[in-house]
């Protein structure tokens, strides 16, 4: 196929405006949505980051439906919701469960209706020596982490479609931009978090529905328990409201990648020109990693 020389020239001028745009909003971000009223679903809401995303969603006037296998947990984070105010449905699903995500979300769309906003965010960590991992232990991790997605999404994606308006937020991780040692299984299963996000922003602008946003978020290590030794000896370890503020700010900014803290962005793409020889000895630098997790889930 020949390209003309009026095509590689528009090209040029497309590849100006992006750098001059994004160096644009670096200075004067993008507004934020306004998400009162909008129907708002979190996995894994009873606890850590997704139990912050629905009080601080909950915050911003929107009305909640919580998904997490845990009962009890889920229920405190909605009584936690309606002492801000807003409107809380809660459902116990197994998001690895093709039968309980498809009837749950029936029972979502019956009893409240479409929903606006998708947050994926359930996920599990085993971590260890590669060597040691138990094989039920890596597929848990990659049912809970990656394969959930498609699920859920499956489930909503095509009323969004029909909308040609909505959002789908997908947790990674920091250790999907940079394999971490002792988290083997659980760094693969972000990377396909990313993977999976990146593919599926890609299908939705070639169905030509703009109004339909995905956005993936890499936080690094946050302080919920899920991570037992994290260690980085020049960024603090996340909160999970520090989290929770980062991914909400970011994704009603209609950005579709989003990095918290925001400097983690400037060193995934800085690494990105370095030598690989290079990353290994900045990695020991800043200690960042984990310890292995010899002393936990070993059932
Ligand atoms: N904690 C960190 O350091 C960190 C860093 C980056 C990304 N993340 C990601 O953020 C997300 C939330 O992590 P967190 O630290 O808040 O974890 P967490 O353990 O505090 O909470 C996870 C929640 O998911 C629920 N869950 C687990 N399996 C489920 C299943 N099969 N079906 C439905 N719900 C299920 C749990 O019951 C729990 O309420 C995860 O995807 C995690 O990978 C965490």
């Amino acid at each position: 196929m020949k390209v003309s020389l009026a095509e590689v020239f528009s090209l040029w001028l497309k590849v100006i405006f992006c750098y001059l745009e994004s160096l644009y909003h670096v200075v004067v971000p993008h507004p934020r949505q306004d998400v009162r009223g909008k129907k708002v679903l979190i996995t894994g809401a009873g606890h850590g980051i997704g139990r912050e995303l629905s009080l601080e969603f909950a915050r911003l006037g929107a009305s909640l439906i919580l998904w997490d296998i845990n009962k009890e947990n889920n229920e405190g984070t909605a009584d936690e919701v309606r002492h801000i105010g807003a409107t809380v449905h809660t459902y116990i699903c197994d998001v690895t469960s093709t039968d309980d995500v498809h009837n749950t979300a029936d029972r979502v769309r019956r009893e409240v209706g479409n929903v606006d906003i998708l947050v994926n965010n359930a996920g599990i960590l085993y971590g260890g020596p590669v060597l040691d991992m138990q094989e039920k232990h890596i597929r848990r991790t990659f049912e809970v982490n990656t394969l959930a997605h498609f699920w859920t999404v499956r489930e909503f994606l095509p009323a969004m479609l029909e909308a040609d308006s909505g959002i789908i937020v997908n947790i990674s991780s920091g250790t999907a931009k940079s394999g971490t040692a002792f988290l083997v299984d659980y760094s693969s299963s972000k990377y396909a978090v990313f993977g999976f996000t990146e593919a599926l922003r890609e299908e939705i602008d070639r169905l030509g529905k703009p109004g339909v946003q995905t956005t993936v978020v890499c936080p690094s290590f946050v302080d919920t328990g899920l991570c037992k030794y994290p260690k980085d000896r020049f960024n603090p370890i996340l909160t999970p409201k520090e989290t929770a503020l980062g991914t909400i700010d970011g994704m009603l900014r209609g950005e579709n990648v989003v990095y918290v803290p925001r400097r983690l962005g400037v060193l995934v793409r800085l690494g990105a020109l370095m030598p690989e020889t290079l990353k290994p000895l900045l990695k020991q630098f800043s200690q960042i990693g984990i310890d292995p997790q010899y002393d936990v889930k070993q059932d």
